[in-house]
This record gives structure tokens, C-alpha cells and sequence, in this order.
């Protein structure tokens, strides 16, 4: 069994509660015993909520250890790991601080603000020989696990063309409004974009150059409008955008479109279809649960067994970060190609 604290319970930290609950309540080997946020009011289940519906419900708090400092939470209590769903500005700094008390990390994507923070993140884990893994929930999630086999197994022939988009309303839930102030979250570019470039490096691998146009509308805030085009040797054609700047009633959406020689996939409003060049469409049977509850079980699955974290290793999360670098480097001077270092 292994004693995990979670650290945040902001939007996405719910998330993760949410399913520490359910894990315990269908016999997994996990227990939730600590809970950190600095906002007490969040242990008196005042919430805001975010924009997918996770971490909605009223919480019985009583059952854990509450600090609101992490110093001190790291300190008093024997963890196997500690989930970090704080803001990104802190991702670098509270994994550290944990590594170097002996416990391994689940971090929440982005992995830190910059390439540098990451570096300084995967020695931690090195030295103190623990585990680190970034909460990439899109390398968990069935549907991005379908192009991912399709890619490898060459299913439908070689991969050609890829779309992938993600956008919404403006987020309005963080604390103390840090998603949009740009040297706390980098931005959408940061932020949200990172879902598809860190699927874009995961299928492909790093793309040699990349070309962004993006643009501010929100003040302080960095890009909030992104579009790029990711250059490979080969040739393959692959654009992703995000837009977290769509009011009114728009919500939020995730899609993706796919060309392979013999077919096409097309992920949009939550459904996957698969277009064979030959023969009927079909919607294939995946697993029914969110990447966010896979993520966690993988996790502990790989600490419980002493495996290796291979779907969502550090050092590829430090990649996508270093894609997002040269994105925004690109979008500084106005779409420039530029290399991926
Ligand atoms: N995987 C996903 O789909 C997804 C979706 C949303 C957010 N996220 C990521 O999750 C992380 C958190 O985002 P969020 O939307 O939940 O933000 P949020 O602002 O809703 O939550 C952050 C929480 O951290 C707490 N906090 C802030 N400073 C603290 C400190 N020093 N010590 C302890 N607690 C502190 C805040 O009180 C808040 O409850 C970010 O890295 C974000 O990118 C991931």
C-alpha cells in the first residue's frame, strides 16, 4: 500500500482526489493520507470550478492530514509520493524539495517553466534514485493511445498528416489568477498548447524546427493564440493550435485529425472514428476511463513493481518543454523557422 499527499487541490488536484478516492474504493494499493493547499478555504469545499468537469463534488476532509505549508506537510509525513497539482511556477521547486526527502513524484504538465528548471528537476530524481513522472494525461488517455498504435504498427500505412487542436473559454478559476499571468504559467502557449506538442514529440519525436505565428489578447497574460507547423526531415505534414481566448458558450474542445496512407482517424466531440481508405468507418472499443485515473494507476503500478517510467519519461516531458521554447522563440519573430535544441 502506498501513502501518497497530494499537493494543490485546485482545479486539477481535485481532479487527482477524485480519483484517489475512487482507486481506494475499488481495492487499489494506494492511500491518500495528506493534502497540502495554502488557501484553507479550499478544505471547506469553496471551489471554483474549471473547464472540464472534474473535482465537482463536496469533499469529507476529515479523513486526511490538512497542512498549508508544504515545508512542513514534507516533513511530519512518511510518503511514498507526493502529486503535485500546484501551480507551474512551483512545479520545479515542491519536486525538489520532495526528491530530496525520499519520495518520488507525480508532477501535473507543464513539467516547469523553462528547460532549465526541468534539468535541474530530472538530477533531483537522479541522485536521490527516485521516480519523477510528469502527469501527461494525453499518454494515458484511448483515444491519443489509438494514433500512438496506429503510428507504431503502421496499421494503416505510414503516418502523412496531422491536425490537433485544443481551445476554450479563458481560464478564470487559478489562484490568485496565475494562469494568466505569463512568468507564472507561461501562458496558453505553456499551458494548454503543451497537451498537443507534448503528443506531437511522444508519436514523433522532437520535430527539427518549428514555425509559430501566436498572439497576446489577454494583457500579461503571454500568447494566447498559437498556431505551429512542426518540421520533420521526412516531410510529414503536422500543424496543432490552441485558442483559450473562445467566450460565450463555447466550453472546451479537444480534436484531433489523422492521414495515413490507408486511412484516417477523427477524434471530435469525445468520439473516435476511424475512416479506412477501404471498407466501412468504425468507432473502435477503447477504454472507457479518462486519462487522469490511468495516469495515476500507471504511476503507482510502476512503483509498486520497480518499473521504469517508460509512457511518460522526464526527460521526454523536458523535450516538449524545449518545443515550447522554440515555439515561442519562433512567435517572437513573427512565425521565423527555428530550431528545436
Ligand atoms: N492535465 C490537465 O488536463 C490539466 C488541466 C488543468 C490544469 N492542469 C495543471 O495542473 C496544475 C494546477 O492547475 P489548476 O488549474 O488546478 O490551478 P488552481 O489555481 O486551480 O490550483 C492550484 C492550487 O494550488 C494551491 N497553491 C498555490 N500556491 C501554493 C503553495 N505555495 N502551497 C500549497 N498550495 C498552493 C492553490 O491554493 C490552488 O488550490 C497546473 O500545472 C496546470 O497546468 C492540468
Amino acid at each position: 500500500m502506498l501513502k501518497v499527499g497530494l499537493i494543490g487541490i485546485g482545479f486539477m488536484g481535485r481532479g487527482h482526489l477524485d480519483n484517489y478516492i475512487r482507486l481506494e474504493s475499488e481495492g487499489f494499493p494506494v492511500k491518500l493520507v495528506a493534502i497540502c493547499d495554502i488557501d484553507p478555504a479550499k478544505f471547506e469545499n469553496k471551489f471554483v470550478p474549471g473547464n472540464i468537469d472534474v473535482g465537482t463534488r463536496k469533499y469529507d476532509f476529515s479523513k486526511y492530514k490538512l497542512y498549508t505549508n508544504l515545508d512542513e506537510m514534507l516533513e511530519k509525513e512518511k510518503l511514498d509520493y507526493v502529486d503535485i497539482c500546484l501551480p507551474t511556477y512551483l512545479h520545479a521547486e515542491a519536486t525538489i524539495k520532495a526528491l530530496d526527502r525520499g519520495m518520488h513524484v507525480l508532477c501535473e504538465k507543464p513539467m516547469a517553466l523553462n528547460s532549465k528548471e526541468c534539468t535541474e528537476m530530472i538530477e533531483a530524481a537522479k541522485r536521490n534514485n527516485k521516480k519523477l513522472m510528469i502527469a501527461h494525461c494525453l499518454r494515458l488517455w484511448p483515444e491519443y493511445e489509438y494514433i500512438k498504435e496506429c503510428v507504431e504498427t503502421e496499421r494503416f500505412g505510414k503516418f502523412l498528416e496531422g491536425y490537433f487542436y485544443r481551445g476554450g473559454g479563458t481560464p478564470k478559476w487559478s489562484y490568485e489568477n496565475w494562469l494568466l499571468k505569463k512568468e507564472k504559467s507561461g501562458g496558453c502557449i505553456l499551458d494548454q498548447h503543451i497537451h498537443d506538442v507534448d503528443t506531437i514529440n511522444w508519436l514523433f519525436g522532437k520535430p527539427s524546427a518549428v514555425s509559430t505565428i501566436a498572439r497576446n489578447v489577454i494583457p500579461g497574460s503571454g500568447y494566447d493564440i498559437v498556431s505551429t507547423n512542426y518540421i520533420y526531415p521526412d516531410g510529414k505534414v503536422i500543424n496543432a493550435q490552441d485558442d483559450w481566448t473562445l467566450q460565450g458558450d463555447y466550453g472546451f474542445e479537444m480534436l484531433f485529425r489523422v492521414n495515413f496512407e490507408r486511412g484516417n482517424l477523427i477524434f471530435q466531440n469525445g468520439v473516435l472514428k476511424v475512416n479506412p481508405n477501404e471498407g466501412k468507418s468504425f468507432i473502435p472499443e477503447l477504454p472507457k476511463e479518462m486519462g487522469y485515473y490511468r495516469e495515476i494507476k500507471y504511476f503507482v503500478d510502476c512503483l509498486l513493481n520497480d518499473k521504469p517510467i517508460t509512457v511518460a519519461p522526464p526527460e521526454s516531458s523536458k523535450e516538449t518543454i524545449e518545443i515550447v521554447e522554440a515555439e515561442i522563440k519562433s512567435a517572437d519573430n513573427k512565425g521565423q523557422v527555428t530550431p528545436v535544441l
